[in-house]
């Protein structure tokens, strides 16, 4: 995908520092979410998860805004009301499927706790064209309706993770490094859906990802998280060719400590 310009900020962090105890995971960030693909990207341990946590209503920050792009403060929303009322959806790390549950149920929850619910009133009987469509997304889904989440394959867990998140009819979209342990025969099929995921629509899609030249190819823009700061951004291409992208990631050792003041 080539860098275009960004459109209208959806979403808005600013100055946002979220600590657990004495640990400063995010220290002073400020970023923006608007539709396409952002990505995210970091060393273990830069941050990543807790902001976007933070951005989900799942880890309080100790200080900084998060509002949408009018300016509406969300701080105070919770977590459940974000998914409802605002349409901000997490995929978690390590894949948030309903392990005992179909592969049927769990997209059915997503849309009964999702903003259909409040949009549209859903009733059971709407639930099938709804899940046919997310389905199409996703085809390995297709004959596995029935089984319990749990059976599916490690890719076909993260595909039914994703396919949940969208049945909440998202506006933002954060992605928890979904290519976490996948074949890179996966990796492909997963960022195809989620590359037309972002192009309809006109969902804003924040991508963690681990692999970061294949974020980077598929986000207009990247955010390069250095322990709980962000080190580095721009349009994607820049990002790719910067020699700090490089100097960020050989300097990036595991989790150096004594950082603190
Ligand atoms: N629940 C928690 N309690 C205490 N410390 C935590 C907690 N969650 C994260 N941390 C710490 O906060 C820092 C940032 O962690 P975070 O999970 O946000 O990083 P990350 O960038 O997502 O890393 P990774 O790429 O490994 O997933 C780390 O030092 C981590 O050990
Ligand atoms: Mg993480």
């Amino acid at each position: 995908m080539s860098a275009t310009a960004r459109g209208a900020e959806m979403l808005v962090v600013r100055d946002l520092h979220v600590s657990y105890g004495t640990i400063r995971a995010v220290q002073g960030v400020s970023l923006s979410i608007s539709a396409g693909i952002t990505a995210l990207v970091g060393a273990n341990g830069a941050g990543k998860s807790s902001l976007v946590k933070a951005i989900a209503g799942l880890a309080l920050p100790r200080s900084g805004a998060i509002a949408l792009g009018d300016g509406t403060s969300i701080i105070r929303t919770p977590s459940h009301r974000r998914v409802r009322d605002l349409g901000i959806v997490l995929v978690p790390e390590g894949r948030g499927v309903l392990a005992a549950m179909t592969v049927r149920e769990n997209l059915e929850f997503g849309l009964r706790v999702g903003r259909y619910r409040v949009a549209r009133d859903l009733a059971a009987t709407d639930a099938g064209p709804r899940i046919d469509t997310l389905l199409d997304l996703f085809p390995q889904l297709k004959d596995r309706l029935r089984s319990e989440a749990r059976l599916l394959s490690g890719g076909e867990q993260q595909m039914l993770s994703l396919a949940r998140a969208l049945a909440c009819a998202p506006s933002i979209l954060l992605i928890d490094e979904p290519s976490l342990g996948l074949s890179p025969a996966m990796v492909v099929s997963l960022f195809e859906a989620i590359g037309d995921v972002a192009a309809r629509d006109g969902i804003g899609l924040l991508l963690i990802e681990q692999d970061t030249r294949a974020a980077m190819r598929l986000a207009d823009y990247t955010y390069v998280m250095e322990r709980g700061e962000i080190a580095l951004e721009g349009e994607s291409a820049e990002v790719a060719a910067s020699t700090a992208l490089r100097a960020a990631y050989l300097g990036a050792g595991p989790a150096e400590e004594g950082e603190s003041a």
